[in-house]
């Protein structure tokens, strides 16, 4: 063991028997680091992984620009709903700062910044270029670092010669590198860090060996490989979901075309047939999913499935007022629109397709349109639909003449079935079948008590 080595050698030494709250690591060796770990980003991703880091064990510290993320962390709270992690940070052993100086006093960094696409279907690497920048004056020799967000093939590489020739380190030298991808889902980060294995992508045994140590302070597993692949693994594990809940999307186009019903056309083929797995329909997007096809697309000049997997999520919020409109009218009518998150039980509004659902149905010029979504603040906080209101649930049922569900939060389904009582006449258009009716679009008589 040499200099800035962190945790254990073994991935199963590092590894919690249960969940890492029981789990110390072995003592670091720090060899003149003031920190162990430097997040540099600590958000949906970053600020997980800083937490369990300083659980297992590791003195960690986070860098990040957005002022209300630091003001909460270093207040004690949890800047978004995460579970799991409201107990760590009150203890207000992980803090961050806006100073990215602070680097120079780790022995690792993981960069964990946002990896968005630009408007048209192109990486937008400056998130990436601006840390590095930033870090450039502050790094040392013997330092690992570690690209934890989800990039493009070759990103790497570019991460890789860019410090060579801005800094004069050599990887694999004075100064190592890896690529290791976050996998986690939001709202299971806590559980997933300890379970999933960790891939660490590199091209030098030193930087494999430095990483495969930092991590196997969480992860049960470390799969070592190149730049590329661990880059490419990553992002095959999220559009191949992409895809997949694409293609369920597609056939519930179709079935409705042909007048059939999705969900009975669904069970029936899944229903002990060994080799069928067809997903359930649904908003598909996030900040993940939406964009991780783009990061492969950009380099293929032809139409491919990846593109048209894009088009058939995008256009669901379409799909849903335009066959809604094959049986009623949204003109002069109150609508309701419950969930607006990306996905079930979670704050995230980054990437959600429920702004474009409400913008579909403005355009059809109903009398009022009320947004209803209790994971989300009040007024919501998106430009794009002129801050809407976020009501309570009983406020945007109340005399609503159709109901779309945009996110399927579990308080749904109670309250179609309450609806059905109460406003029975009411449209229902639910893609997710909450409301257990077995349709896309009912009313909300036929929902079953
Ligand atoms: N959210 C997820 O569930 C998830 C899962 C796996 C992978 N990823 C990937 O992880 C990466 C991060 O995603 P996220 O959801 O955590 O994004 P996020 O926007 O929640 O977090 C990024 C953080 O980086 C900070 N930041 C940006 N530029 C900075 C800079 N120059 N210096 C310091 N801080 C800076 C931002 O203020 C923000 O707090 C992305 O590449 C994403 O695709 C996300």
């Amino acid at each position: 063991m040499t200099a800035g080595e962190i945790g254990t050698t073994a991935a199963s030494e590092g590894a919690p028997e249960s969940k890492g709250s029981e789990h110390r690591a072995d003592p670091p060796d720090r060899r003149g680091f003031a920190h162990d770990v430097c997040i540099v980003g600590t958000g949906r991703v970053g600020l997980p992984l800083g937490l369990s880091l300083v659980e297992a064990g590791l003195r960690t510290v986070g860098v990040d620009l957005d002022p209300q993320v630091r003001d909460a962390v270093n207040d004690g709270r949890m800047p978004f709903h995460e579970p799991g992690y409201d107990e760590l940070v009150a203890r207000r052993e992980f803090t961050i700062t806006d100073d990215s100086s602070v680097v120079s006093q780790a022995a690792a960094i993981v960069i964990t910044v946002g990896t968005p696409l630009h408007n048209h279907v192109e990486t937008d690497l400056s998130q990436i270029r601006k840390v590095l920048e930033q870090m450039r004056p502050h790094l040392r020799p013997n330092q690992l670092l570690c690209l934890r967000s989800t990039v493009a093939p070759g990103t790497t590489r570019f991460v890789h010669r860019w410090l060579e020739r801005n800094t004069g380190l050599r990887i694999g030298q004075d100064f190592y590198l890896a690529f290791c991808p976050e996998r986690i889902a939001e709202g299971k980060a806590y559980t997933e860090l300890h379970t999933l294995p960790q891939i660490v992508g590199t091209t030098d045994p030193r930087s494999r060996e430095l990483a495969t140590s930092l991590f196997s302070v969480l992860a049960p597993e470390i799969l070592p490989t190149d730049y590329v692949t661990a880059e490419l693994v990553k992002l095959f594990n999220n559009i191949l979901r992409y895809v997949h809940f694409a293609l369920a999307n597609q056939f519930a186009i179709v079935a409705d075309t042909f007048g059939a019903n999705i969900h009975e056309t669904r069970r029936l083929a899944n229903y002990k047939y060994p080799r069928s797995f067809l997903a359930a329909p649904g908003f598909t997007a996030g900040t993940c999913l939406r964009k991780d096809f783009g990061m492969i697309n950009e380099w293929s000049p032809y139409p491919d499935m990846l593109l048209s997997a894009w088009k058939v999520n995008e256009y669901m919020p379409a799909f849903l007022v335009d066959h809604l409109l094959r049986r009623t009218e949204v003109f002069d009518r109150k609508v309701a629109i419950l969930g607006f998150s990306f996905k079930a039980e979670t704050d995230d509004l980054r990437d959600s397709l429920g702004p474009k659902l409400y913008r579909y149905v403005q355009r059809q010029l109903p009398t009022r349109i009320r947004v209803s979504d209790h994971h989300l603040p009040d007024p919501i906080p998106e430009a794009s639909v002129e801050y809407p209101r976020n009501h309570s649930l009983a406020e945007a049922l109340e005399d609503a003449e159709i109901v779309f569900i945009a996110t399927n939060h579990a308080e749904y389904g109670p309250a179609l079935k309450e609806l059905a009582e109460t406003n029975p006449e009411a449209w229902i258009v639910d893609l997710w079948n909450v409301g257990e009716a077995d349709e896309i679009f009912y009313q909300a008589k036929t929902v079953r008590k």
